[in-house]
C-alpha cells in the first residue's frame, strides 16, 4: 500500500499503524493484569518433554516405572494443552485486536495441530502402556516435542514481536 504526498514523494503505509483495532491486544483473560494463558503454557510444554523423557529412560533401562511416568506426564500434558488452549482461544475470539491478526491464527492452528498430537499420544498409552512406546510412542513423543517448540516459540513471538496480549495504548 502506498501513498503520494504532494511532492511525489511515495510512502509506505503500515497497515497495523492505520488500524487501531489492532492495537487493542491486551489479555481479558487474565490474574490481576497477568495473561493466564502465559501461566498455563509452561505446563504441556514442560510435561510434554517429561513424556520424551520417560520414553527414552524406558528404551534403555527397560524399567516399567518409566512406562507408568510416561502414560501421567502423556495424560497432563494432553489435559494441560486443553486448558491452555481455551484460556488462548477466548482470547483470540474476544479481543479484537487479536483476533485481527494472521499470525494469532497461525498460532492457532499451530496448537490445534499440536493438541491432536498430545491427545493420541495419551490415547495410544490408556490400555497398553508399555507396548504403546516402542517405536510408536517414542516416535509420536518427538514429534510432539518438536511441536511443542515450534508452538511456544510461535507463542513467543506473538508477544515479543507483535505485542499481542500486551498493554499498547496506540501512541
Ligand atoms: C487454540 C489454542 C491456542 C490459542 C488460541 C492461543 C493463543 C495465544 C495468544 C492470544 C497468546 C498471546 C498472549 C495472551 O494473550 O495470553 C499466546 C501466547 C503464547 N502461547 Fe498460545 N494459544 C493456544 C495454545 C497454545 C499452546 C497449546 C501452547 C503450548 C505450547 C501455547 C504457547 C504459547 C506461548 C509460549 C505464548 C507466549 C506466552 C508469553 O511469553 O507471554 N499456546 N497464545
Amino acid at each position: 500500500m502506498t501513498r503520494s504526498d504532494d511532492t511525489d514523494k511515495t510512502t509506505f503505509l503500515d497497515p497495523v499503524n492505520e488500524k487501531r483495532s489492532l492495537h487493542l491486544t491486551e489479555s481479558k483473560i487474565a490474574f490481576a493484569g497477568h495473561p493466564i494463558h502465559a501461566m498455563l503454557v509452561a505446563f504441556p510444554i514442560a510435561l510434554t518433554m517429561c513424556v520424551l523423557g520417560a520414553d527414552l529412560f524406558y528404551w534403555w533401562t527397560g524399567d516399567n516405572f518409566w512406562v507408568t511416568a510416561a502414560g501421567w506426564a502423556s495424560f497432563g500434558a494432553f489435559a494441560m494443552a486443553v486448558m491452555a488452549a481455551i484460556t488462548g482461544t477466548v482470547e483470540l475470539l474476544m479481543v479484537s485486536g487479536i483476533r485481527n491478526r494472521a499470525v494469532s491464527w497461525t498460532h492457532f492452528i499451530l496448537a490445534m495441530t499440536l493438541l491432536s498430537i498430545l491427545g493420541l499420544n495419551w490415547l495410544i498409552r490408556i490400555d497398553a502402556a508399555e507396548e504403546a512406546i516402542l517405536p510408536l510412542g517414542l516416535a509420536i513423543s518427538f514429534l510432539a516435542a518438536g511441536m511443542t517448540a515450534i508452538t511456544g516459540w510461535h507463542g513467543g513471538k506473538l508477544v515479543f514481536d507483535y505485542q499481542i496480549g500486551t498493554k499498547d495504548d496506540g501512541s
